[in-house]
C-alpha cells in the first residue's frame, strides 16, 4: 500500500531558513548512512522514513557511498520514494553528494569534474529522480584545483540536475576560497555540512562565523557523536547498535571509561532538564542561530520520534551552559 502521509505533518515541525537563500529546512533532518543500506531490514527503514515525513522532517540527506554496500542507500530511498513518497516529490528536499571512494579507477573519488558529474548522474538512476535538490562536495580535493570541483557544481546546476550545492567538510578558509570561485560564477553556497556535537566542535574555531558572514546555512551531521550522546552505551554495547556493528563507523575504542563517564554527567544534566541527553544533544546543537538543522540517524522509529521531541524543550540557562562546558573540560 503507499503510504497516505500525515493531514497534520507541518503542525508541530520547526523550519529554519537555511542561511540567505528562499529555502526552509525542518530543525531536525534525517540522514541514511546508516541503517538503510543493502546489509540493513528495508521495512525498518522504510517505516522511519515514513515517520518522519509524517513528522514534518522534509529533508533526507544521502551520498554516493552511503550503504554498504555503497550505493544501495540510495538504491533503497529510490524504492521508498517509488512506493510511498512519489506523490511529495515537491514537499521533500534530497540532497546526494559525491567526493569519496566510489568505483575503482582514477575516476572513482575525490573531486574532479569527470568524477563528480558521473557520479551525480548515477545517483539520480539509483534514486529515480530527475533531479536532486542539494549536490554537494562531499569532501575537498587539494590535488584538484579548486575551480574545477566548483565547477562541476554549477554545471549540475545549469544542467538542471541540481537545484543548490553544498560543500562538506571543507575548513573555514577552504570555504571562502570555494565560495569566492562560487560567487564569480553567479552561484550561492546554500549549506555547509559539518561534523557538529558536544564532543566535536572544530566549527566554533572560524567556520560558524564564515557561514554567518556570507549567508551559508549549516547543517550538523553526527550531532549525537553516532549514538554516543545518548544513552545507547550506558550499560556497556548492546547487540545490534552501531558500536557492535562491523561496518559501523563508530568503534569500541571510542567508548573509553573517560568518555562514558563524561556521558554520565551530560545524561543526568538532561535529566534534570526533563528531557533525554539526546534531546539535549540536539538542542545544544541547534542553540547557534546559525546552525540551520541538526541531521541525526535513527535506527529506530523511536529513536526517531524521541530525537524529534527535542524541539519541545530547547532553550537552556547561563548556568546550565555553563555545566555542559565544565563537564566537557
Ligand atoms: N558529510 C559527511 O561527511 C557525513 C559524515 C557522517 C554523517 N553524515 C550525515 O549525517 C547523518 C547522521 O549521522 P549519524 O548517523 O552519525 O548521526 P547521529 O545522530 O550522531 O547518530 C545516529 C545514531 O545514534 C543512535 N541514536 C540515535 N538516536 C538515538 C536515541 N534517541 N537513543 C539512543 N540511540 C540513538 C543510533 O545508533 P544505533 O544504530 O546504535 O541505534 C543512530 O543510528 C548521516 O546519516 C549522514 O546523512 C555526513
Amino acid at each position: 500500500m503507499p503510504h497516505v502521509a500525515a493531514t497534520d505533518r507541518y503542525e508541530s515541525m520547526l523550519y529554519n531558513r537555511c542561511g540567505r537563500s528562499g529555502l526552509r529546512l525542518p530543525a531536525v533532518s534525517l540522514g541514511l548512512w546508516h541503517n538503510f543500506g543493502g546489509v540493513d531490514a528495508y521495512d525498518t527503514g522504510r517505516a522511519i522514513v515514513r515517520r518522519a515525513f509524517d513528522r514534518g522532517v522534509t529533508h533526507f540527506d544521502l551520498a554516493n557511498n552511503y550503504g554498504p554496500p555503497p550505493g544501495s542507500a540510495e538504491e533503497n530511498f529510490g524504492r521508498m520514494l517509488r512506493d510511498d513518497l512519489r506523490p511529495y516529490r515537491d514537499e521533500l528536499v534530497i540532497s546526494t553528494k559525491a567526493g569519496y571512494t566510489m568505483w575503482p579507477g582514477p575516476y572513482g573519488d575525490w573531486g574532479s569534474r569527470k568524477y563528480l558529474l558521473a557520479s551525480l548522474d548515477q545517483s539520480l538512476q539509483r534514486l529515480g529522480l530527475e533531479y536532486v535538490d542539494i549536490f554537494y562536495s562531499h569532501r575537498p580535493d587539494l590535488d584538484t584545483p579548486l575551480e574545477e570541483t566548483m565547477g562541476a557544481l554549477v554545471s549540475a546546476l545549469r544542467q538542471g540536475k541540481a537545484l543548490y550545492v553544498g560543500l562538506s567538510n571543507y575548513t573555514a578558509e577552504q570555504t571562502n576560497q570555494a565560495c569566492e570561485i562560487l560567487d564569480r560564477l553567479g552561484v550561492h553556497c546554500l549549506i555547509h555540512q559539518p561534523k557538529y556535537s558536544m564532543f566535536e566542535r572544530w566549527v566554533e574555531g572560524g567556520l560558524l562565523d564564515v557561514l554567518g558572514e556570507r549567508g551559508i546555512g549549516c547543517i550538523a551531521f553526527s550531532p549525537l557523536a553516532q549514538g554516543l550522546l545518548t544513552d545507547r552505551y550506558l550499560e556497556g554495547i548492546p547487540a545490534g547498535s552501531r558500536a557492535a556493528k562491523p561496518h559501523g563507523f563508530l568503534k569500541r575504542e571510542q567508548l573509553t571509561a573517560e568518555r562514558i563517564a563524561t556521558v554520565r554527567k551530560l545524561n543526568e544534566l538532561a535529566r534534570r532538564r526533563g528531557q533525554t541527553l539526546a534531546q539535549m544533544a540536539l538542542a545544544w546543537v541547534l542553540r547557534d542561530p546559525r546552525v540551520t538543522t541538526v541531521l541525526i540517524g535513527a535506527s529506530s522509529v523511536t529513536q526517531l520520534e524521541q530525537n524529534l521531541a527535542c524541539l519541545e524543550q530547547r532553550s537552556f540557562t547561563g548556568e546550565e551552559l555553563s555545566e555542559i562546558e565544565a563537564i566537557l573540560q
